[in-house]
């Protein structure tokens, strides 16, 4: 049975937040429904809703930030896909243990009042996949 409940969100990186804010509300019509300055990640996320899933606009509040350093390397564009799941630790486990690489050993706080945990994107087709549990 999937682990997976539903996307959670799609995450873009970008440089200038309220440009993208503005430019999904200009083109789309988009309503922004949160707004989070998370300071482990040393990120601020506007979260636009798509049904029951979100896009998750990024940008870096740190220099030192990891998506700071993505936009460095790689430029704006795709960052991340999450997964909801039931249970953040037990999904973890499952898909560490079925040779996922993790970038958290252990489920951590995310946005939201969510709990969350990355995989690695080595080993995982390129892609980085955060689990979230709501
Ligand atoms: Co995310």
């Amino acid at each position: 049975m999937s682990l997976f409940t539903e996307i959670d969100h799609i995450a873009i990186a970008v440089r200038d937040l309220d440009a993208a804010v503005d430019w999904y509300q200009r083109v789309f019509g988009a309503e922004v429904v949160h707004r989070e300055h998370v300071e482990p990640d040393g990120v601020e996320e506007a979260l636009i809703s798509v049904a029951e899933s979100y896009i998750q606009l990024l940008t870096p509040r740190r220099d030192d930030s990891p998506v700071a350093r993505f936009l460095a390397k790689r430029g704006e564009g795709l960052h991340h896909v999450a997964y909801r799941v039931d249970d953040c630790a037990a999904a973890l486990g499952e898909a560490v243990a079925a040779g996922a690489t993790p970038i958290d050993r252990a489920p951590r706080p995310g946005s939201r009042g969510t709990t969350v945990a990355f995989l690695h994107p080595a080993g995982a087709f390129g892609a980085l996949i955060e689990l979230v549990q709501v």
